[in-house]
């Protein structure tokens, strides 16, 4: 027991946590995920495997089924592919998509995104939508040898590497990074201008350093987590492509630290969640620089003058007032509307690791959870 334990201090290396490690490890898993699929002139050939840019051509729409985090990302893919290759795109949690009748249009495309490749309803929707008529079926996975990678016409691979926090981070960000590539290649397929594909291209190699950058953070994140040490709740906002970033966020609360969060839509904040804000709760907000910002920012008074406690992530570039009286403004530098996602992720997942820790949970193994829900 004693060999196995040291064993697991060596894989940890210098951090106190898998899950710690794993965030630390995002620039080279997004890096690797990178890696010979895109270049200077764009997405290389070929990349989802035999005949896959055949099938691509051919796809005019997109259904995408995951659970938990992978869900999330795969509504951050909606935004993407309807904004830069106006195809319309359907995100579905597994379990709910498996036992409706989904009506499928012609030369729609199943995508299944899968850390472990073996959750159980993703599987069983996957077997399912053989049944109702797709163009083909994609899988985004982060193991190349499990079930759903096996079952599936057309594959992306992350490459994360093993992850062992329950929490998901590393196959979060590749994900997404595996996704912006399926955007791209279905952009450019459907006629995004040149100058703009290349450009997104150039956004989305810049992310390992984007990542990087945003990592340095740590320090003044750790400072806020204090903050929630007696919390019972958490409100977390976003807007646009942000919303799902706030999901994420706030799952990774739930899951580490116990605490209840919930995501909202900014423009949503009055049509309920408003009713709950006072100085007890705590609100996470993301504000990238955008046509969006001025709204968000109206939202977020909203919050100050019932007196809640703003915690607000915000992109370099983005005017803003400066620290609230009750809370802080963080500053970030997105590196790009596209990216933008993925970069506010990182932010998000050490404030909940570091409220975690502070709160003594078991941040790799969270009670209740498991890394992979195999059974329904
Ligand atoms: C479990 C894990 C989550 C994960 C979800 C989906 O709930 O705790 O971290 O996001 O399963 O797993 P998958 O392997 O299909 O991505």
């Amino acid at each position: 027991h004693e060999s196995e334990l040291s064993a697991d201090a060596v894989e940890r290396g210098e951090y106190r946590h898998y899950m710690q490690k794993e965030i630390f490890e995002q620039p080279r898993a997004v890096a690797d995920t990178l890696e010979s699929r895109i270049g200077p002139h764009g997405v290389l050939p070929n990349i989802f495997g035999v005949g896959g840019d055949e099938l691509l051509a051919k796809v005019r729409g997109v259904h995408i089924i995951a659970c938990g985090t992978s869900y999330h990302a795969g509504l951050v893919a909606k935004y993407w592919i309807e904004e830069y290759a106006r195809l319309p795109v359907a995100v579905e949690v597994a379990s709910e998509y498996r036992y409706r009748e989904a009506v499928v249009p012609a030369d729609t495309l199943f995508v299944a995104i899968s850390q472990s490749g073996e959750t159980a309803d993703t599987l069983a929707a996957m077997r399912e939508s053989r049944r109702r008529g797709y163009l083909g079926t994609l899988a985004i996975c982060n193991v190349p040898e499990s079930s759903v990678v096996r079952e599936a016409d057309l594959k992306l691979m992350t490459r994360a590497g093993p992850e062992i926090g329950v929490a998901s981070t590393k196959a979060f960000t590749t994900q997404l990074a595996a996704l912006a590539l399926l955007t791209l290649r279905l952009a450019h397929e459907r006629g995004l201008d040149e100058t703009r594909y290349l450009a997104l291209c150039e956004q989305l190699q810049s992310l390992p350093r984007m990542i990087e950058q945003a990592l340095q953070l740590e320090p003044e994140i750790q400072a806020l987590a204090e903050h929630f040490i007696p919390r019972h709740h958490a409100l977390f906002l976003g807007r646009g492509v942000q919303f799902p970033v706030a999901l994420e966020g706030s799952l990774k609360l739930k899951e580490i630290s116990y605490i209840h969060a919930e995501a909202y839509p900014a423009g949503e904040l009055k049509h309920g969640p408003l009713a709950l804000v006072d100085e007890d709760m705590p609100v996470v907000a993301v504000a990238p620089n955008g046509p969006l910002l001025d709204k968000l920012k109206s939202n977020l008074q909203e919050v100050r003058a019932r007196g809640g406690e703003l915690i607000v992530f915000a992109d370099k570039a983005a005017p803003m007032d400066g620290n609230p009286s009750r809370g802080s403004v963080l500053r970030v530098d997105a590196g790009g509307e596209f990216i933008a996602p993925a970069v506010f992720t990182v932010p998000l997942q050490l404030l909940s690791y570091h409220v975690a820790v502070l709160r003594g949970t078991d941040v790799d193994q969270p009670r209740n959870l498991a890394k992979s829900v195999t059974v329904e």
